[in-house]
């Protein structure tokens, strides 16, 4: 939430800045702002709503020249999202901007402190505390913007990203982390540090993980990392391993449509170099075997859409390993004081690694003695940097809020822990492990078919415009689908939509349906587990009966379904555990395609932004 991007080099500052803050715009997109420093002077543009209104206002009050330069894209969390409360924050000389992510949870004493001493605060925000502070800080400090940053960080509680400039230090940027993200990107005479590598992926892959609690110095051809009592820290380079066209629409309208397509290689990618010649699987979890084989507990914990993939993984891992699974919403998590111990293993899945509820749900795992496995999507990030080992998914960066690549990769590492337990502790033959591993490596070639079947799904979604409200019901793995479909549908059509475990709806959701009310019905498989198949033929008629307009998915073949189907989506045949890597995508088109015909903006949907960064 918020993206911040800072820059300081032989280039346009704000070119650049602009350039990464239209990267970070799924971070949030109440306002936008920017300040350079140019010629000892600090001048800054700022602006309500999306960027394009903060480029409208470049353009007609153009900012001067200047190599040094912050911008912020903000999610509202104190104050409405105006162009008063829009970052960057100055302080009362007008020397100091300052940009922010997190919240700062003690801000209301040090606004009335601030006020007392004769500061005058101009917005609703908790940030502006922070440029009044490193006000009154750098004078204390003798000019030094970053010892007066270590001393303003040592005074605000809660989590923050903090990134300041001074026009009287104008070749230098700093900034300073605690509990929200902040990447260093590392050029040729020019350097970057941004929420996310995406703001400077164009210009360099060359980056540095920052660990919490740590200020940084950023200059043309340098960089320096200190704790808050101004020790060096050293700091994990990475390479980022995807390139700037990756954060492209490349041809696509939206970057949804765009993550839903790139699903068959997503998949493909989180499998690959995952199974050995002989067709076992290969992981390197950086957790001892042993640790392994001495599980005794898994507990699943993660939000939203992550959330959903962890309710699926659960079915798999007790089917196959025989440990007894629980799935944890991330934000409930520490508050329910849940039973973990040293056998516990804590599987937390997140795609952006920063999600706070997450990573509060991580450390308070740790705390307990669990060891903490993360499922991620984004190199540098803090979950894995916080956890004992991580998988990482590789789908590529993730752009539209509404996650959908990232889903159907999570399902498939987490499927792949569930498999690596099954064979390290033997809990399955190994001819049984290929035999799964051979199915899914199959699963991106039948995630592809159904992508080129559905068509169908985009004029039904434009007949569906006007329905007041939509449910989906499922049953066993179908169940956690029929959550992620209602999901996609409320978060971008911003219709009334619910999920139910189908055999529930007649202990009340079914009072609910109206003549006419849309229920999207998962149907798995027919072979195999056929009585899960065939009780939620039962419920398609029982819906049905009361006068709802059916919309099924079923596999290929499955004759049973057709008299029952207002609707009929088809998805290619595999096992009931497999089956939500493919009847997941038909209700992501849905979703978009219904946003799309309400006129609704998919990519950034009202309220919302990626990675979640506040509790
Ligand atoms: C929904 C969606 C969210 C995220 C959730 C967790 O489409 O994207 O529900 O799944 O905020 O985010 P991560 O996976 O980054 O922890």
């Amino acid at each position: 939430m918020c993206g911040i991007v800072g820059y300081v080099g032989a280039k346009q500052a704000l070119e650049v800045v602009v350039s990464g803050l239209r990267r970070l715009e799924y971070r949030g997109y109440d306002s936008a702002g920017v300040a350079v420093v140019s010629d000892s002077v600090l001048v800054t543009r700022k602006r309500a709503g999306k960027l394009v209104n903060l480029e409208s206002l470049l353009g007609a009050e153009p900012l001067p020249e200047s190599t040094t330069g912050i911008g912020h894209t903000r999610w509202a969390t104190h104050g409405v999202p105006n162009d008063a409360n829009a970052h960057p924050h100055v302080d009362c000389s007008g020397r100091i901007a300052v940009i922010h992510n997190g919240i700062i949870e003690n801000f209301a004493e040090l606004r009335a402190e601030l006020s007392a001493g004769g500061h005058s605060l101009d917005s609703d925000t908790d940030t502006e505390v922070a440029a009044h502070l490193l006000e009154e800080a750098v004078e204390r400090a003798g000019g030094s913007l970053a010892d007066a940053m270590r001393a303003v960080c040592a005074r605000l509680e809660g989590a923050f990203t903090l990134v300041a400039i001074d026009s009287r230090s104008p070749d230098l940027v700093v900034g300073a982390r605690r509990n929200s993200p902040l990447v260093v990107g590392v050029g040729d005479g020019e350097m970057f540090m941004a929420s996310d590598v995406a703001a400077f992926i164009e210009y360099t892959r060359d980056a540095l993980e920052l660990g919490q609690d740590q200020v940084i110095e950023l200059r043309a051809d340098s960089v320096l990392v200190t704790d808050f009592a101004g020790n060096p820290v050293e700091v994990r380079a990475f390479r980022v391993d995807w390139d700037a066209s990756a954060a492209e629409k490349g041809g696509y309208d939206l970057f949804m449509l765009k993550e839903i397509a790139e699903q068959p290689k997503a998949v493909a990618d989180t499998l690959l170099g995952r199974i050995g010649p002989n067709g076992e699987l290969r992981l390197d979890l950086g957790l001892p075997e042993e640790a392994l084989r001495d599980i005794d507990k898994v507990v699943i914990t993660a939000c939203g859409t992550a959330y959903h993939a962890g309710m699926i993984a659960k079915y798999a891992i007790e089917h196959w390993t025989r440990i007894p699974c629980e799935v944890e919403l991330a934000s409930e998590f520490r508050y329910r004081d849940p039973i973990l111990g040293r056998r516990t293993l804590v599987i937390a899945i997140s795609q952006s690694g920063e999600t706070m509820d997450t990573l509060m749900a991580v450390r308070y795992a740790r705390e307990q003695g669990a060891r903490v496995l993360a499922i991620c999507n984004t190199n540098g990030s803090t979950i894995p940097r916080e956890s004992d080992a991580v998988l990482y998914t590789h789908a590529g960066p993730e752009v539209a809020v509404a996650s959908t690549k990232a889903f159907t990769t999570q399902v498939v590492a987490v499927y792949l822990v569930g498999l690596y337990l099954a064979q390290v502790r033997g809990d399955k033959f190994g001819d049984e492990v290929r035999a799964i591993i051979r199915e899914l490596a199959d699963m991106p070639r039948k995630v592809d078919i159904v992508l080129d079947t559905v068509e169908p799904v985009r004029e039904l979604a434009r007949q569906l415009k006007d329905a007041t409200s939509v449910l989906f019901i499922g049953r066993h793995v179908g169940f956690p689908v029929a959550l992620e479909g209602a999901l996609k549908l409320k978060e971008l059509a911003y219709m009334h939509a619910e999920g139910f475990a189908a055999g529930e709806l007649k202990h009340g959701p079914i009072a609910l349906l109206e003549p006419g009310t849309p229920v999207v019905v998962i149907v798995p498989s027919p072979l195999g587990r056929s009585v899960i198949h065939d009780k939620i033929v039962s419920n398609i008629q029982e819906v049905r009966a009361r006068g709802a307009l059916t919309i099924v998915i079923a596999e290929e073949g499955d004759e049973s379904v057709e008299a029952w189907a207002d609707h009929l989506i088809r998805v290619p045949v595999c096992p009931t555990l497999l089956q939500p890597l493919v009847a997941t995508i038909p209700l992501q088109v849905l979703a978009c395609e219904l946003a799309t015909a309400k006129g609704h903006d998919v990519d950034q949907p009202r309220n919302l932004a990626k990675s979640v960064t506040v509790e």
